[in-house]
């Protein structure tokens, strides 16, 4: 079986890589007039070229070529050992992997020896933010005075996560997104090359739906491929799932009305049938972008179908401009949260809360909408099923605007405790605890429901969140506010709340190679695994 795509088509000189021209010309230089640094970070988005990059440095500096301008050349002993990966003073490690920390303690013994076959040892780290505290250590110390033989080259997709101690001894370069002309252009070539029949339009689909990463294009291309016959736009569409559905304008249109039991019923039964939440988000952020070009030039060059057109119109006059940025925003969020799979269509469930309640905010803005002083607030549902029977009429509750959300908990008294906040009361109550929240607010919630309690000691409650993002929503102010407001109808004496993320996402799919093609095609573009396709993740 023939090895991915994306692999085949790694870049083996500087001419093939897309993009990133300020960082190619740099390293371009710097092996010319032979002054490489000792130590080099590249950040930036998955799939941009950082180990590629990386690799093509390694070469570069123990490439034989007389010319340093040719070097890479490709032809000598040691730039086909790195091609062929069995180069033995390039030594790439996986951050992200559970040896990486005896490796890097290892590799504080082995830096000391000269270079067995080159003029360098090249040390490739990738996903370096993965490092734990103790291999950041190890890893500083070689940093602080590297044997001159030695070269290292960090990688990361997340920068905010690298130590500055590190950051400071290394010259950074950060990776962009690959221009969507550069990505079609590379696609074209590469289904040329590869025998590929492929629509112009089913390309440049793909290339918007990879956001920037010529490892994603190119790997949906290799899924589209092993599709019987010539891939059309509509095909890549169904695969890609970017036609704009039914479900999708449905969805704007509850946030329209503020009906938030049909939208929520909406999102269950788009991820009951099988939709990718983030793939969803990301459908509502297109359409939603379209209202707002409609909105603001009118939209003469939008692509839309005509039966969609009169809606998209429709919806686009009901919202104001601010409304729909606000929307983006919140589903832009979804689409981007990385570890909530283990609790899918949570981001869809805040993103669309949120925006219901950014339009009842503003509709508090006078002359917008005439029912300016009216908050509808829906009957409250079950958040984790589709609500059986969503109220056809609604009958909204007349609200002040502005009242407190504290203030506005059901008076639903009767804690089944002593009013003693410690661990075995907190799980007596926490349902009803978690039912009276949902009464006063829906985002709060949905953070509350994603929570795990962790500890209980001395009135504070430690809650876990399975990531960084769903710990920051509820440490804004409004839920925080809520979830107190609600204890303190439970325990008299004021209860703390800590909130703390854990870094392990959950595992769904054991059987699915971690950041293998499916895995990627999965969880970063919201495809479908269709027909079987064999998985050629291997170590290069
Ligand atoms: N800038 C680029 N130019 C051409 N191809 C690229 C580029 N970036 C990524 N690719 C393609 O994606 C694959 C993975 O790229 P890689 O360098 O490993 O990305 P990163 O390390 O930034 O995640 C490569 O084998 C290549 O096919
Ligand atoms: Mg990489
Ligand atoms: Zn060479």
């Amino acid at each position: 079986m023939s090895q991915a795509l994306y692999r085949t088509w790694r870049p083996s000189s500087w001419d093939e890589v897309a993009g990133q021209e300020h960082i190619v010309q740099t390293l371009r230089n710097a092996v010319v007039s032979n002054r490489v640094n000792q130590a080099y970070l590249f950040a930036g988005p998955r799939g941009t070229g950082k180990t590629t990059s990386a690799r093509l440095l390694a070469k570069a500096v123990n490439c034989l070529a007389e010319n340093p301008a040719d070097r890479p050349c490709n032809v000598c002993e040691n730039c086909k050992a790195v091609n062929q990966g069995r180069f033995l003073d390039l030594i790439e490690i996986d951050a992200a992997s559970n040896t990486s920390v005896d490796d890097v303690r290892e590799l504080r013994d082995t830096i000391n020896f000269a270079p067995s076959q080159g003029k360098f040892k090249v040390y490739i780290i990738d996903e370096v933010h993965m490092l734990s505290t103790s291999a950041f250590n190890a890893l500083l110390k070689t940093l602080e005075e590297p044997p001159s033989h030695v070269i290292f080259i960090l990688a990361t997709t997340e920068i905010h996560k690298i130590p500055a101690t590190v950051l400071s001894r290394c010259q950074r370069h950060e990776f962009r997104r690959i221009p969507l002309n550069q990505i079609v252009e590379k696609l074209r070539l590469i289904c040329e090359q590869e025998k590929i029949q492929i629509d112009e339009d089913a390309l440049s689909l793909i290339a918007r739906q990879s956001t920037g990463s010529m490892r994603d294009a190119i790997s949906l291309v290799d899924q589209l491929a092993s599709l019987q016959g010539r891939v059309t736009l509509a095909a890549a569409q169904d695969i890609l799932g970017t036609a704009t559905s039914q479900t999708v304008i449905d969805l704007v249109q509850a946030v329209q009305e503020k009906d938030s039991a049909r939208g929520l019923e909406l999102i269950h039964a788009a991820l009951d049938g099988g939709a990718d939440p983030r793939q969803f988000a990301r459908q509502v952020v297109d359409y939603l972008r379209s209202l707002l070009v409609v909105k603001l030039s009118g939209g003469k060059d939008l692509e839309l179908l005509p039966e969609v057109r009169s809606t998209v119109n429709k919806q686009a006059a009901a919202f104001s401009a601010a409304e729909l940025i606000a929307g983006i925003n919140e589903f832009s969020k979804a689409a981007a949260e990385l570890k909530a799979n283990w609790h899918p269509g949570l981001g869809l469930e805040l993103a669309f809360a949120k925006s219901v309640s950014q339009s009842e905010a503003s509709v508090a803005m006078p002359a917008l909408v005439p029912e300016k002083n009216v908050r509808v607030t829906p009957k409250t549902h079950e958040q984790s099923k589709p609500a059986p029977e969503p109220p056809k009429e609604r009958k909204p509750e007349v609200k002040a605007a502005e009242a407190s959300p504290a203030a506005e908990a059901p008076a639903e008294p009767a804690p089944r405790t002593n009013g003693e906040l410690n661990l075995e009361n907190l799980l007596l109550d926490w349902d009803k605890i978690k039912r009276e929240v949902r009464g006063v607010d829906q985002v709060a919630s949905a953070l509350l429901n994603s929570s795990r309690i962790i500890r209980v000691e001395n009135n504070t409650i430690t809650l876990g969140f399975k990531s960084d993002l769903l710990r920051d929503k509820m440490n804004e102010e409004k839920p925080l506010k809520v979830v107190r407001g609600v204890l303190a109808k439970f325990y008299p004496e004021e209860v703390l709340i800590v909130c703390t993320a854990g870094t392990q996402a959950v595992e769904e799919h054991p059987d699915i190679v971690p950041n293998g093609l499916v895995d990627m095609t999965l969880r970063e573009l919201g495809g479908r695994v269709r027909k079987k396709t064999v998985n050629n993740e291997k170590k290069e």
